[in-house]
């Protein structure tokens, strides 16, 4: 078994959380007749750039069995049907490894969700949120798996996307970045608790008073005074604990603006591309129910 590892094989699974994949805590001492079969979850998707909806998702489907099982796609299968992530799939990986109702990554899992995929990892059925996922030809993805019954449907999260993140950083300046940070942070809870240990505390700590806080960690870049030209560490420097950590990552914000503004056009393209067939789906949808509405109103007369 890999324990949150980091091995980099398609379809490989890493088990985020090191748990027994195939029995329940605490059931060892029960017969196996006794032991109450698990219920496994499986979600996939690309989870480019990840953000709370993504974490809501996941949240919301671990919630509807035991152990959840996320297939995150490779940057080939993305670039093919909706256009190239900002995020590399080893980069992604560790992201939704980090979300804590995650208890395996399947690495490389295929675009379109099938039984055979189901039935390889042993789930019972799939969560996707409610909006609907194309293949470049414009099939849903989850066409399969919905006809055999082994779909199930979260509610997605008003007000973020990725393509709408990526949208708002190709029109930003250098100067606007922080309501993206903001946007993008995991909150605290949302993450496994390994990673809350490595996790950076805010500056803003130190503006409030540092009762009950033992330490304050900054990561590796360099502090940038306030506005006023004042420490925002001042208080946990005075109180001598303040600490720095090393993240092991270099990636900034300003790297992910980087990123976007360099393939600014393949991401312009992939979001009107985006735009277009949800709205064609839509339109689709509303035509469908008009016509249901008018068959009714025939049948009644
Ligand atoms: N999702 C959600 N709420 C959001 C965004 C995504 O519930 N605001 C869900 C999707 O419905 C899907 C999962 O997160 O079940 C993974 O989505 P993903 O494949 O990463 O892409 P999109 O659905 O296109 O989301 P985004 O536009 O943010 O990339």
């Amino acid at each position: 078994m890999i324990k949150n590892g980091h091995h980099h094989n398609h379809h490989q699974v890493n088990t985020a959380a090191g748990k027994d994949a195939g029995t329940t805590p605490g059931a060892t001492a029960c017969s196996p007749e006794k032991r109450r079969r698990r219920i496994r979850v499986w979600c996939d998707g690309c989870y480019d750039m990840v953000h709370y909806g993504h974490s809501n998702q996941l949240r919301q489907a671990k919630a509807m069995g035991d152990y959840l099982i996320v297939g995150v796609h490779t940057d080939s299968e993305i670039s093919k049907h909706k256009g190239p992530p900002v995020f590399t799939q080893e980069e992604r990986y560790k992201m939704v490894r980090a979300i804590k109702w995650v208890d395996e990554v399947v690495q490389g899992a295929p675009y379109v969700t099938t039984l055979e995929t189901l039935d390889k990892y042993n789930c019972d059925f799939c969560v996707h949120g409610d909006d609907i996922t194309l293949t470049v030809d414009g099939k849903d993805t989850y066409e399969e798996v919905k006809k055999s019954g082994r779909y199930r449907e979260c509610k997605r999260t008003q007000g973020v996307s990725t393509t709408d993140l990526v949208g708002r950083m190709l029109l930003m300046t250098k100067a606007h970045h922080s309501n993206i940070v903001s946007i993008t942070r995991f909150s605290l809870y949302e993450l496994r608790s390994e990673y809350k240990a490595k996790l950076l505390l805010s500056a803003v700590l130190g503006h409030f008073r540092l009762s009950g806080v033992d330490l304050v960690c900054h990561g590796k870049t360099e502090i940038y005074p306030d506005k006023d030209g004042s420490d925002p560490y001042a208080e946990p420097r005075r109180k001598g604990i303040l600490r720095t950590v090393d993240s092991g990552n270099s990636l900034t914000t300003d790297a992910i603006v980087q990123r976007i503004i360099k393939n600014r056009l393949l991401f312009e393209a992939r979001n009107q591309k985006k735009e277009a067939k949800e709205i064609a789906v839509i339109q689709a949808m509303k035509r469908q129910e008009e016509e249901k509405t008018k068959e009714r109103a025939q049948a009644v007369l």
